[in-house]
């Protein structure tokens, strides 16, 4: 096997979350997300692929209610530098009007992506927009954006793992590690 100049083809990321830590909270946030919605006859969980996938199995599997799951997929132009230019790559296949939406997001970083998508479920007519986000750097955000549900708030740093990816790679890492 021939070593490679790039450090993240062999380095292990660091493990700023472990596995243990991630399932303990997203337990919690299930069992709330259960109690706060008793009384729905049927929420929408809607994900943001692909980065959300891994968290929101986890975290559906652990709620008993009537749900239907659905996707957005989104990307930026330009890599994010230009604030609300947000592409929807797939559309929710089901309508919104009249539902209960959790939204449900691997990471809040400068809120644009969140921003155009609950604008979005908003103008469709959903009865209530909640947000339930895994990670949140706070240091980054450059629009207001209200998580009711949030598994870590972290630091500024690029975290890969639990969906996470660092140019499509990490995804499958059971735990949340940071790249230097
Ligand atoms: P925002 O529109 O700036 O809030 O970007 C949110 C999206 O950027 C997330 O859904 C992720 O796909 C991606 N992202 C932001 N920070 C990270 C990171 O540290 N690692 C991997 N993806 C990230
Ligand atoms: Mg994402």
């Amino acid at each position: 096997m021939t070593s490679s100049s790039n450090p993240t083809s062999t380095t292990p990321p660091k493990t700023l979350i472990p596995q243990e830590k991630l399932q303990a909270r997203i337990t919690e946030i299930a069992h709330q997300i259960e109690r706060d919605y008793a009384h729905c006859d049927q929420l929408s969980c809607i994900g943001v692929l692909k980065g959300s996938v891994f968290f929101m199995v986890d975290l559906l599997k652990q709620i008993d209610l009537p749900l239907v799951v659905d996707f957005f997929q989104t990307s930026s132009y330009g890599g994010k530098k230009v604030p609300g230019e947000v592409r929807i790559l797939k559309d929710i296949d089901l309508s919104v009007r009249d539902r209960d939406v959790l939204l449900i997001e691997d990471i809040v970083d400068t809120g644009h992506t969140l921003q155009t998508v609950l604008s979005l479920l908003r103008f469709r007519g959903a009865r209530s927009v909640k947000l339930c986000a895994l990670l949140d750097k706070t240091s980054q955000r450059e629009v207001d954006i209200p998580i009711h549900y949030l598994g870590f708030p972290i630091d500024n740093v690029f975290v890969v793992g639990y969906g996470l990816d660092y140019d499509e790679r990490y995804r499958n890492l059971p735990y949340i590690g940071a790249i230097e």
